[in-house]
C-alpha cells in the first residue's frame, strides 16, 4: 500500500498555503482512496531546535553510546520524524514564503532528516542521497512574483536543495504567487492556483 505523508508548515487562519493544502489533500484523497494518508501539522508538534543536545544525542546514538536523559528525549523526537519520513512513499509539503524563506518549523523539521547512512551517505565523490524513489509535491504560496532562479527566493529553492541531499529528484511544484503584488487580480490568481492543485493531486 502507498503511504503519503502530508506536511503542513503554516498555522495562519485563512492562509493561502492552507487553502492550497486543503485543495490538494481533498483531491488526492478522492483520487487515491486506497492510499494510506498521514497528516503532520508542524505547528502542532513539539520541535526542539538543532543544537548541542540534539547533535550530541544523534552522535552518541550512532556510536552506540549512552545518551543523557535530555539527549534521549530530544533524540526520540528526531527519530520519530526521521522514520516517518523514510517510511513514506510520497510526500506533500505545504509552506508559505515568509521573509524570503520557509517558516522556522519547516527548517527545523528538515534538520531532523539529515542522517548519514539513513538519508544520505558520504562517498569519495561527495554526498549521495539514499532515497531516490521518493516522490514529492511542494505546495507554496508567495505574495510576490519571483523569476525562476531568483536568489532572493529561499523557500522552494531551499526545500528542493534539502531533498536533493536525500537523492529525491521526482519533485512536482505548485506555486500560487503574485496575489499581494497584484491585489486587483488576487482572487483570480488564488482560484487558478487551487485548480492547478486539484488537477496535480489527481495524477500525483
Ligand atoms: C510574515 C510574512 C512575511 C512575508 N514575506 C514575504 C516575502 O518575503 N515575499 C513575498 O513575496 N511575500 C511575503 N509574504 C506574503 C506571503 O508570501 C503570502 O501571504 C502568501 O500567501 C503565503 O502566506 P500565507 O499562506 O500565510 O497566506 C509574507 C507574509 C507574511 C505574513
Amino acid at each position: 500500500m502507498t503511504t503519503t505523508l502530508f506536511v503542513k508548515a503554516n498555522n495562519r487562519q485563512e492562509s493561502v498555503t492552507g487553502k492550497l493544502y486543503d485543495a490538494f489533500f481533498e483531491s488526492y484523497r478522492a483520487s487515491h482512496p486506497n492510499d494510506s494518508v498521514i497528516e503532520l501539522d508542524l505547528y502542532k508538534e513539539k520541535l526542539p531546535y538543532l543544537g548541542d543536545v540534539m547533535i550530541s544525542g544523534n552522535f552518541k546514538s550512532s556510536q552506540g553510546m549512552e545518551l543523557t536523559l535530555e539527549e534521549k528525549k530530544v533524540h526520540e523526537i528526531v527519530i520519530k520524524h526521521l522514520e516517518q519520513f523514510i517510511a513514506a512513499d510520497k510526500l506533500v509539503i505545504a509552506f508559505p514564503l515568509w521573509n524570503l524563506t520557509v517558516p522556522a518549523v519547516l527548517h527545523t523539521y528538515l534538520d531532523y532528516l539529515h542522517h548519514p547512512r539513513k538519508t544520505f551517505k558520504y562517498t569519495a565523490e561527495g554526498q549521495v542521497g539514499l532515497l531516490p524513489d521518493k516522490k514529492v509535491a511542494l505546495l507554496n504560496a508567495r505574495g510576490g512574483v519571483y523569476a525562476e532562479g531568483d536568489s532572493s527566493e529561499m523557500a522552494v529553492s531551499f526545500v528542493k536543495n534539502h531533498l536533493k541531499v536525500f537523492g529525491i529528484s521526482d519533485i512536482t511544484t505548485v506555486v500560487i504567487e503574485g496575489h499581494s503584488q497584484f491585489p486587483d487580480r488576487r482572487e483570480a490568481i488564488i482560484e487558478d492556483g487551487l485548480k492547478k492543485a486539484v488537477e496535480t493531486a489527481k495524477s500525483f
